[in-house]
């Protein structure tokens, strides 16, 4: 039989972990079926890729299998090797990790002491200030301009406050607005010293090649920029859980002091590479998805609503009422989409860009939501 007091845990973990709740994804999809009798569901919540990946690309994750019994030394380099030649850039400039969510808790552990200051805007994606309170870090949010990031207001918190890192997201999330090339210009030059600018541009190959920031030329350049990338979107591999960040190679050195060796998966590899070495994959998905993006944007528009321009494979959308119950509204339905309120962003919905179909019923169910609430 056990003897003694139970351990009280909160005493012996870090001091910097109290108060802070872990990452909630709510109902399952399947619990909201259940609960709600419904055979289908569609998931615009996420910003999945629902395109799906193309069949080789799956054919290489399960060829991959058989391998199962040895580290992944050998894929890791090949993957790493794939990813710089897409985007041209040295290998040592690419740091594979499973998944843009694992680099930016790697990237918070290399420059976050309790106690370091971090500006981050105010809506965007959530686990930026969850990684650095965790750390210890001091988080100064920048309210957006509008709905556009504030790149000035950011710059002069990160002079206020001494920061060491800034996090911005491009196109950001939640409202798939996409970065000035002339701002951010501004921005680098503009960044005190000491302090580095860490782009999460999971949503990145979405945008318009012709108007993207391109971040790999600031970090051949030298700049104080490393990028955060996903192959969970247009890529279509979210299941497996698979990114990598675009730095200098002396910070690529120091990510791996944080991340452990043979961090990804070799089927997730595997799969990464199959889809990088598919010649004009992410075009066609960024077209795929700006298209049907292109048919949500005008049937909305057409009834009045306010859409925001989204260079993402999200849509947001003002809806001008509380949106809980529109999103109830729309789940009853079938049809799971993010509610504003839970990114910052009240009287708003997000919808994940789907095929057209879909866009076209989701536009149909969410005016009939808006006429009966
Ligand atoms: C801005 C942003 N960054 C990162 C992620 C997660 O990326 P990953 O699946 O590669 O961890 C998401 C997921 O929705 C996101 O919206």
């Amino acid at each position: 039989m056990a003897t003694g007091r139970r351990t009280d845990w909160s005493r012996i973990a870090r001091p910097s972990l109290a108060g802070i709740e872990p990452y909630d994804p709510g109902e399952t999809r399947d619990e909201a079926k259940d609960r709600l009798g419904l055979t289908d569901l569609v998931p615009l919540n996420w910003n999945e890729d629902l395109f799906g990946p193309p069949q080789h690309v799956l054919d290489a994750a399960a060829a991959e299998i058989a391998r199962a019994p040895l580290y992944p030394e050998r894929a890791y380099a090949d993957f790493r090797a794939a990813v710089a030649e897409w985007i041209g850039v040295p290998a040592a400039s690419v740091v594979p990790a499973h998944g843009a969510q694992a680099l930016i808790g790697a990237v918070t552990q290399v420059f976050v002491d309790p106690g370091t200051h971090v500006v981050i805007p105010q809506p965007t994606y959530g686990l930026y200030a969850q990684v650095a309170a965790a750390g210890g870090g001091v988080v100064h949010r920048v309210p957006t301009n509008g709905l556009a990031l504030d790149l000035e207001a950011i710059a002069a918190a990160a002079e206020e406050h001494s920061a060491r890192l800034v996090w911005l997201c491009d196109p950001n999330n939640p409202t798939g607005l996409l970065i000035d090339r002339a701002e951010w210009a501004a921005f680098v030059d503009r960044l005190p010293d000491g302090c580095a600018a860490i782009v999460d541009e999971a949503y990145i190959d979405f945008s318009d090649p012709d108007v993207r920031v391109r971040r790999e030329q600031d970090v051949l350049d030298g700049r104080p920029v490393i990028c955060i990338r996903s192959f969970s979107k247009v890529f279509g591999l979210a299941g497996l859980r698979l990114g990598y960040a675009v730095c200098d190679p002396e910070v690529a050195s120091l990510l791996n002091v944080i991340q452990e060796p043979f961090n990804v998966n070799r089927i997730a590899l595997a799969a990464g590479r199959a889809a990088v070495e598919t010649p004009g994959l992410a075009d066609r998905r960024r077209a795929d998805v700006a298209a049907a993006r292109a048919v949500l944007a005008a049937e909305l528009e057409a009834a009045g609503l306010e859409v925001v321009p989204s260079q993402a494979n999200f849509l947001l959308v003002r809806i001008g009422v509380d949106d809980g119950p529109v999103c109830d509204r729309l789940l009853r339905r079938g049809l799971l989409v993010r509610g504003g309120e839970s990114v910052g962003l009240p009287g708003y919905v997000r919808l994940t860009v789907a095929p057209v179909p879909v866009m076209r019923e989701a536009a149909r169910e969410l005016l009939a939501a808006l006429r009966a609430t």
